[in-house]
């Protein structure tokens, strides 16, 4: 059997109304687009958003980085930005930077996490999606999935899993990678990934090199060179037989965390973990949500997918998020509601700094 590779490629390109949600029409598209390059290009496919962004879930052959894929992926979104346009849709066609396909749509503005993997026996995988965030908001949940013992009982009770894992470390300011065994080098990944707005997992690994994890690291902001909203990102896990199983991937998002994003990309809120019809992002353009979808991977077909936290057992957590909510919004434009002024370098702050900047007289001492 050849390889199969999980492709999730993502981008906002227009939204109603404002930021909160796609349009069933670009969905709709996007279905039909991907459903065309099944039996060719693609095995399987899957289409859905959270808030604003449009998610491309994709099963191929052809391996991570896969021009054509990319170039798939990148002809939708141009298709979608028009439909968006002809609608008037809120920020039509934003995360495209480019309308000229270099080869790889990394870097061209969308998100993207894929991994390439020989089919187990039976192949579980979950794909998280989340709107009103970063990247590094992953971080949290990735080292308890796979080195906390208190979350994974398979890292104390399961001789496949006892050995640990390795997770790869992109520092996103330095544009540079290190990687790190867990256990015995937890201290020092946590040293690095409580920093969630510099420091960010892009993957995990088995010691026996089997991908467990795979997350979009792409900085939106930073590509582009001004504020384009937050980066929203995805994240592809795998489970089960040797690695977390599906209830120890999902449990670490039954505790309340704060995440940077919401209104303007410029505010700490609470991350909430929600159902597909909850995806919509609506009080403060928000709170930051994450979604995520189960399947089944067979031969490249996607069985599914299951909604994972469509479940009562996740209200208390999104009722203490709601409460989380309520405390930092009373805040208003106070730190730490509001995200710190080297954060905020990458947001629409430092142009009102400009405006006022003549304004300002030396201190004599
Ligand atoms: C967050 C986001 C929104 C906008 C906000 C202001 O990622 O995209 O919160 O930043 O709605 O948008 P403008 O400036 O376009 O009115
Ligand atoms: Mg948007
Ligand atoms: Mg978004």
């Amino acid at each position: 059997m050849p390889k199969t590779t999980v492709s999730v490629i993502k981008a906002d390109v227009g939204s109603f109304p404002g930021h909160s949600r796609t349009h069933p029409k670009l969905l709709e598209r996007a279905s039909k687009m991907l459903k065309k390059e099944e039996g060719g290009l693609l095995i399987d496919s899957f289409v859905t958003h959270c808030g604003d962004d449009v998610e491309l879930i994709m099963t191929h052959n052809r391996g991570i980085d896969n021009a054509e894929i990319h170039e798939l992926a990148f002809n939708v979104f141009m298709e979608l930005t028009q439909i968006a346009k002809e609608m008037k849709l809120y920020g039509a066609g934003q995360d495209m930077l480019s309308d000229a396909f270099s080869g790889n749509v990394k870097g061209m503005g969308p998100g993207v996490a894929e991994m390439e993997f020989e089919e187990r026996g039976s192949d579980p995988v979950l794909i998280f999606m989340a709107d009103k965030t970063e990247p590094g908001a992953w971080n949290f949940y990735l080292y308890k999935i796979f080195a906390d013992p208190f979350n994974t009982s398979g890292l104390v009770i399961d001789p496949t899993m006892h050995t640990g894992f390795v997770f790869e470390v992109h520092d996103l300011i330095d544009k540079r990678m290190i990687r790190f065994s867990t256990p015995e080098d937890s201290y020092s990944l946590l040293a690095y990934i409580g920093a969630p707005s510099r420091y960010v997992v892009k993957g995990v690994w088995r010691k026996d090199g089997i991908i467990a994890a795979a997350t979009s690291t792409q900085r939106l902001n930073m590509l582009a060179g001004r504020y384009v909203g937050k980066d929203d990102p995805v994240m592809i896990v795998r489970a089960q037989s040797g690695l977390p199983s599906v209830g120890c991937v999902l449990e670490p998002f039954s505790i309340p965390t704060i995440v940077a994003g919401w209104m303007r990309g410029s505010h700490h809120g609470p991350f909430m973990p929600v159902g597909l019809c909850d995806a919509n992002c609506t009080r403060f353009d928000g709170p930051p949500r994450v979604i995520c979808l189960g399947y089944q991977v067979s031969n490249g077909k996607l069985i599914g997918p299951a909604d994972m936290f469509d479940d009562v057992a996740f209200d208390r957590v999104r009722s203490k998020c709601n409460e989380l909510a309520d405390m930092l919004r009373d805040m208003g434009p106070f730190e730490p509601h509001r995200l710190s002024l080297d954060e905020m370098e990458y947001t629409t702050l430092p142009d009102v700094e400009k405006q006022l900047k003549d304004r300002w007289v030396p201190l004599v001492e």
